[in-house]
């Protein structure tokens, strides 16, 4: 993404990484660093009525309009950072998405965001982080801020599942046990 580029919609392979998601019924989801919430609508429908969706960003504007867009539905649109303690419940949250987000966190981001995302899953919840490429793209940030997935599995300490091509500039990496 460059500073033109907010949100990762129409990007990336949907499609694919719902697939992947394995989402069910009744799920709580957190979209950290949600930008317009896009992923989040989409996460929505597939938990139903028994599940809850916490869409996540300090981008207070892109909230205020998602949290107009989503009132009575499922999703809670908050203002926060997911590498700070957040308004979420310990132990809550079945799967983590975070996409097109972790390029930008210092090494002391990643401590807080690994110390955040243990204290609100549940017990054998999932995270998904979707990332560019590094190597050379038409967009994006400069090479030496993207992770590969071997760096991107490096530097955090869950343990890894599967990685996935969600196009050909992404691709998914799955932590299977937080
Ligand atoms: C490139 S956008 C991606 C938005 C969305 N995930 C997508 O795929 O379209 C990066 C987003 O990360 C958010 N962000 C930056 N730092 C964050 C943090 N510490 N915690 C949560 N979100 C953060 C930004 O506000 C922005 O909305």
């Amino acid at each position: 993404m460059n500073e033109t580029r907010k949100f990762s919609e129409g990007l990336l392979d949907d499609e694919i990484i719902l697939k992947k998601l394995k989402i069910t019924l009744g799920q709580t989801i957190l979209d950290a660093g949600c930008g317009n919430g896009y992923m989040a609508k989409k996460f929505s429908a597939l938990v139903g009525h028994t599940g809850k969706i916490y869409a996540l960003d300090p981008d207070k504007v892109s909230i205020s309009t998602l949290r107009k867009e989503v009132e009575k539905t499922n999703i809670v649109a908050l203002v926060g950072d997911i590498t700070k303690i957040t308004e979420i419940k310990e132990c809550s949250i079945d799967l983590v998405y975070l996409s097109t987000v972790f390029h930008i966190f210092s090494y002391s981001q990643i401590a807080g965001f690994e110390k955040e995302i243990k204290r609100i899953s549940k017990p054998g919840a999932k995270l998904a982080i979707v990332n560019i490429k590094k190597e050379n793209a038409p967009f994006g940030p400069p090479i030496e801020m993207r992770s590969s997935p071997e760096e991107l599995r490096q530097k955090l300490s869950f343990i890894p599942g599967e990685v996935i091509e969600v196009n050909e500039h992404f691709y998914m990496q799955l932590f299977e046990k937080i």
